[in-house]
């Protein structure tokens, strides 16, 4: 349905993505993940006509996007970064307008504005101008322009940015219900949102595909060695040697102190559960047990991992991996 080829964008000396090539199949979402500057709207921008590549291609619902442009955008619904809403209009104004230039039949598009209002949940603020709206609306009024046609392909440009937690719940049900009848590539750099909404994530970081894979094989395959974050009420240095002395353990790590607590991170080998014998050794040298939980990799670690991983697979497997900067704590 979406499929992009040695796809090559610079702008003067900057090569903002540098020959990316990945499919998206019919009714799949997926997510292109990356960092602030890794080429992902870039990439979005190309394969919605908005600019042409400087080498490769995109083909999008069967057309090629530069060859025939018309036929390709009309297939194709885009959320851009910054949706661009004319700020005299009211919402509902501004959704008639777009479904007309969008060539919406004049008898549907009434019931059309509705319907996409209901569904992006805009009904509320349909008399207000655009300019008037706060950035959350702006976003959700933006999603419903990109729906309107009813397109096959939908691109996605961060659709939760800028929404509160109830209304990004809702936008990746949304989004979720969207595909299987639509084809949907969204861009995120939240990689708990790519396992919630995507089926396949593509990473890419410099403009480079780093990445391709569902979003469980990653985070296990990125995921390595276990870590658990374990926070114990004893003096930190025997805490340290006691968990250490615990078999599979790889690595402890303080991470933070509070007070005389102590935090610590702990590696284990891969798909070694040492949570029991964790337990047991605190308990064992009678020391409270405060807090007990697996540490999940954060976007940045997968990347450190990602761009590391060639020296990381090379290397003596016990050596220990530079210490995460910042975890998710989940
Ligand atoms: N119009 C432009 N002119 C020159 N350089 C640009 C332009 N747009 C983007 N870039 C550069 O291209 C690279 C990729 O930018 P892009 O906006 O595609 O990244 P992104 O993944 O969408 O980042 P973000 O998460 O911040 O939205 C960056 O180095 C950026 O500075
Ligand atoms: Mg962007």
């Amino acid at each position: 349905m979406i499929e992009v080829q040695h796809l090559t964008k610079r702008y003067g000396p900057t090569t903002a993505v540098d020959d990316v090539s990945f499919r998206v199949e019919r009714g799949e979402v997926l997510g292109l993940l990356g960092p602030n500057g890794a080429g992902k709207t870039t990439t979005m921008r190309v394969l919605t006509g908005y600019m042409p590549p400087s080498e490769g291609k995109a083909i999008v619902a069967g057309y090629d996007v530069f060859d025939q442009p018309l036929e390709a955008k009309r297939r194709t619904g885009y959320l851009p970064e910054a949706p661009p809403l004319y700020p005299e209009m009211t919402v509902r104004d501004y959704l008639a307008f777009v479904a007309r230039i969008k060539g919406v039949p004049r008898t549907e598009r009434k019931a059309r504005v509705g319907s996409v209002m209901e569904r992006t949940r805009v009904a509320d603020v349909a008399n207000r101008h655009c300019g008037k709206l706060s950035k959350g609306y702006r976003q959700r009024v933006g999603l419903a322009q990109a729906l309107l046609h009813n397109p096959e392909v939908l691109i996605l440009d961060e659709p939760t940015a800028g929404l509160d937690p109830k209304q990004i719940i809702e936008t990746r049900q949304l989004i979720k219900d969207l595909g299987g009848d639509h084809t949907i590539i969204l861009s995120t750099h939240i990689l708990p949102e790519v396992g919630q909404t995507c089926q396949r994530v593509v990473i890419i970081n410099k403009g480079r595909v780093v990445a391709v894979d569902t979003p469980e094989n990653l985070t296990s395959r990125l995921s390595g060695s276990e870590t658990l974050y374990v926070q114990v009420d004893a003096p930190g240095a025997e805490v340290k040697e006691a968990l250490e002395a615990i078999p599979g353990v790889t690595r402890v790590a303080p991470a933070d102190a509070r007070g005389s607590l102590v935090g610590f991170e702990v590696n284990s080998e891969t798909g070694r559960d040492i949570r029991r014998e964790l337990a047991a050794a605190i308990v064992r040298h009678g020391w409270g047990l405060l807090e007990l939980r697996p540490l999940r990799m954060s976007l940045e670690e997968i990347f450190l991992h990602l761009t590391t991983e060639d020296t990381a697979a090379e290397g003596a497997p016990d050596s220990p991996s530079a210490p995460p900067e910042e975890a998710v704590h989940e």
